[in-house]
């Protein structure tokens, strides 16, 4: 049988933490798949930074990035790879770049997702440029912003229309709360969005591929307590929505790996913020999930290299639009989304791909996650954020959970 290589590259920055996981679990499992004709290893290495001469000759068949959302030359060396040889690269980087948060809003509410009422105004200040007085001066309006507040409701949210990390978020309870926060948001083009008040349920649903894992989140904990270990806090019908929504969103915007914030209030999930391709998954704070983390990652991008999965280079919502305009009650048509979102994703294919194919990635992972290399990765991610005092008791923290979360799944044979 011929035997062929698939390469996969990893395009990292200080991620430390999962792609030692990733690479020594891959590694240990010494996969040689039967598929078809063919014989199928995988090589695995970490992509680098250097000239990017605009021609074919990309060496990787996929590549799992972590760069494109902040590191131009990453990102634009992985389009060259698409368009010119076929490179299969989660996440979708002309997707990455232009639907922020403002656009996912607007297309999630269009296909009914209940959004909280959500306003964009104008900036406080602008970055000077030649023509900005005469354009300001011609065309912005006065507005009332108190009005405003106050159509929306109090308490709400001030936050940038394309943010992350809760950078220049704010929680505003008046009107005076209201004119400080706007004066102080300077350049930053601002979203005001009704706040889910006295929510019962906060989760976040994390998809890789489509396969999706729903946590319950506690905003008030420090990063290392906020993802939660509880288990079985939700409903099925519950969970189903969230996996339902999470798809839906990672399909329509052509991301592998993306992470949504949603807020149960009287039995309805609320999306908040589902604009997260490339979420955070290292170990100082998923810790319990990293396992699932680490070992789903490498099963999609497997598959994916694997059976040279085609990327969908160009987005298609005519589908999802189609449902959308049809007289269905809302579930039903996420129903329909998420059937198309499958369905794009490959969900039973990939489903058969692992029963046949991935036992032995699955065996290796259990056995690295309890072992000492495990805690040495753990280690260097801990070493990397916090001070030398504490880095003793985070590392025994985070490999206990770790260890926790695998005991667990083995009582109950369930992640
Ligand atoms: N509409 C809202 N209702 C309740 N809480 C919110 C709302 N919007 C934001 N928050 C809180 O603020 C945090 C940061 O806002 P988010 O939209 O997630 O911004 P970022 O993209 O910076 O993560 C959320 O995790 C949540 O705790
Ligand atoms: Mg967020």
């Amino acid at each position: 049988m011929p035997a062929v290589t698939r390469h996969i590259g990893l395009s990292l920055g200080a991620d430390i933490c999962w792609p030692l996981a990733f690479e020594q679990i891959l590694a240990d499992a010494r996969l040689e798949l039967k598929l078809g004709a063919d014989v199928v290893t995988f090589a695995c290495e970490r992509t680098a930074i250097e000239p990017v001469p605009l021609r074919p000759g990309c060496k990787y068949d996929l590549v799992v990035d972590r760069l494109t959302h902040w590191f131009s030359v990453q990102r634009e060396w992985l389009k060259k790879c698409v368009l010119m040889d076929g490179l299969y690269v989660y996440n979708n980087p002309w997707s990455v770049q232009s639907f922020e948060k403002h656009s996912t809003y607007c297309a999630m509410a269009a296909l009914g997702m209940p959004i909280p009422p959500t306003v964009m105004v104008p900036q406080k200040h602008y970055e000077p440029k030649p023509d900005l007085d005469y354009t300001l001066k011609a065309y912005a309006r006065l507005f009332d912003l108190a009005g405003l507040g106050k159509a929306i409701g109090y308490p709400l949210f001030m936050k940038p229309y394309d943010g992350g990390g809760w950078q220049g978020v704010s929680q505003v309870d008046d009107e005076a709360h209201l004119r400080n926060a706007y004066e102080k948001s300077d350049r930053y083009l601002m979203h005001l969005q009704q706040a889910v008040a006295g929510y019962d349920l906060f989760v976040r649903a994390v998809g890789i591929g489509p396969q999706v894992r729903v946590m319950k989140y506690d905003p008030s904990q420090p990063l290392h307590g906020r993802y939660t270990t509880e288990r079985d806090f939700c409903s099925a019908e519950d969970e189903s929505v969230m996996v339902d929504t999470c798809l839906t969103i990672n399909a329509f915007f052509g991301w592998d790996f993306n992470s949504v914030e949603a807020l149960r209030r009287g039995g309805t999930f609320h999306p908040i913020d589902f604009a997260n391709p490339c979420p955070d998954n290292q170990v100082n704070s998923k810790n319990y999930h990293w396992p699932w983390y680490v070992t789903s990652n490498l099963k999609w991008a497997l598959f994916c290299a694997a059976t040279r999965r085609p990327m969908r280079k160009t987005l298609d919502f005519e589908p999802f639009y189609a449902i959308a305009r049809q007289d269905l009650p809302y579930r039903e048509k996420l129903r329909g989304y998420a059937a198309i979102a499958r369905e794009r994703l490959q969900s039973e294919p990939f489903a058969g791909f692992c029963r046949q194919h991935l036992g032995p990635l699955e065996a290796a992972a259990r056995r690295w996650f309890r072992s000492e290399r495990c805690r040495e990765a753990i280690r260097r991610k801990v070493a990397h954020v916090y001070p030398r005092h504490e880095v003793d008791d985070f590392t025994a923290r985070c490999f206990g959970l770790v260890q926790l979360q695998l005991d667990r799944e083995e009582q109950r044979g369930r992640p």
